[in-house]
């Protein structure tokens, strides 16, 4: 069989290791699809910087409309990133007739509908599994082995730059801003990385699985979205002073005909096995009804393996095109016309426990006054610490307090009226607990 042709646009870290991947590993690869995968065409606007890989003479060029005119070329990997001009160039390709892989979960998160359509017209393909977790196989596993299951959960920690920042506080009490520099040195960070601290790149992650496991298209400005850039080393050691480590979780639920779908830090059971998931790597646990729990782990970001999961695309489609198969599945897994709209569920409506943070004076009656608007709004206490003060009696104190399972909205209200109270020091921090992960 003739060797399968491939263009590539966005020649940045990850284009530089498939193409490193590509030649390193071309005999296995050959081994497994009984032909060649060559990268014809590489399109960038910077075609002389050294990225440290070999690039055939006349592969380069700065215009990509070599890549689409060429016919020879049929599938085209999108590595821009971002919303534009990556979506344009993917539609592009598409009406071209040229099977897409991407890793850009921004551009599917959110301009997903409209690529799969456009796909589907086509009868192309669209794989992305570099989109999630990096080289973690697990989008290829929710369409595949695991296709024949209803999923009730899907939990994970899908953020490689927050992973490490939380792990170096947790084992370290290293500093926030220290360690983010260090994130982005390693080639983990987004090119904007609030996208990272701030939980959007989760979102755009968590958007796509929910969409994978429970058959529908999240609206991703529903997601709850809240970062790591607000957790302080306090929040780390009480966390684990109650038993708890924190990580950046994307929480997935399909319960009652609604879907809980939210990004924010969360404490997690020192003995549930993703709290041992440390540094780069990812984890994704998911419930299927027939499978029970699964969970996967690897590394989540990083040059090699977000290649060795966009290559992985590569063999996928050579295999088909191989073997003469037409479109093998929808882009989500699921037939187009049976992905449904399911409503999620509004924050204020989610159940949880709680870990409140005060920072208090430390005087008669503050525990009574927190207590009592606790009490109104129906929030029961299950444990709490008090730390006194060592040296100056008037520095305020924490007063930690773990919740029984409480409405996210009366915390909100209770906290709201709390925080006005004039022995209050600074706003009250809360982090959510999950003791159940299925
Ligand atoms: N910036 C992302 C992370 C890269 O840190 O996980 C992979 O999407």
């Amino acid at each position: 069989m003739k060797d399968i042709q491939v263009g590539l646009i966005g020649f940045g870290n990850i284009g530089a290791g498939v193409v490193k991947l590509l030649r390193e590993n071309a005999a296995v690869i050959r081994a497994k699809v009984g032909a060649g995968i060559i990268m014809k065409r590489i399109a960038d606007l910077d075609i002389t910087s050294d990225r440290g890989v070999v690039v055939d003479a006349g592969v380069l060029t700065t215009s990509v409309d070599d890549i689409f005119n060429d016919p020879d070329i049929s599938i085209v990997i999108e590595l821009v990133g971002g919303y534009e001009p990556a979506k344009s160039f993917v539609l592009k390709a598409i009406e071209k007739g040229k099977h897409i892989v991407t890793a850009n979960k921004a551009l599917l998160a959110l301009h997903g509908s409209d690529i799969y359509a456009a796909a589907v017209r086509k009868g192309v393909e669209v794989q992305f599994e570099a989109a999630v977790g990096g080289g973690i196989p697990v989008l290829t596993a929710i369409k595949g082995n695991l296709a024949a299951n209803h999923f009730s959960s899907v939990f994970g920690i899908m953020n490689g730059t927050c992973n490490y920042i939380l792990t170096r506080m947790t084992q370290e009490g290293a500093d926030f801003a220290d360690v983010l520099r260090a994130a982005q040195e390693l080639g983990y960070a987004e090119p904007d990385p609030t996208f990272d601290v701030e939980g959007v790149d989760t979102a755009h992650k968590l958007a796509i699985l929910a969409s994978l496991c429970f058959g529908t298209r999240i609206d991703f400005k529903k997601i709850h979205t809240e970062g790591i850039s607000n957790i302080s080393g306090l929040d780390v050691k009480y966390a684990a002073q109650f038993g708890y480590r924190i990580k950046l979780l994307a929480i997935g639920k399909h319960v009652d005909g609604k879907i809980e779908a939210r990004v924010h830090p969360t404490m997690i059971p020192l003995d549930s096995p993703l709290a041992d998931i440390n540094g780069v790597f990812n984890a994704i646990r998911l419930t299927g009804d027939f499978v029970g729990p699964v969970m996967f782990s690897g590394r989540g970001a990083g040059q090699n393996p977000t290649a060795s999961a966009i290559v992985g695309d590569l063999i996928g489609l050579s295999r088909s095109m191989k073997a003469g198969a037409g479109r093998r599945m929808s882009p989500l897994g699921f037939l187009d016309d049976t992905i449904v709209t399911i409503p999620v569920k509004p924050m204020a409506d989610i159940i949880s426990k709680y870990m409140l943070r005060f920072s208090v004076l430390d005087k008669p009656g503050v525990l009574g006054g927190i207590a009592g608007a606790l009490g109104t709004y129906g929030i029961s206490i299950e444990s709490m610490v008090q730390t006194s003060h060592e040296v100056d009696d008037s520095a305020p104190v924490p007063i930690v307090i773990m919740t029984h399972k409480a409405r996210e909205g009366s915390i909100q209200k209770a906290l709201s009226e709390i925080d006005q109270l004039d022995i209050i020091c600074e706003k009250t921090s809360f982090i959510r607990i999950e003791d159940n992960l299925e």
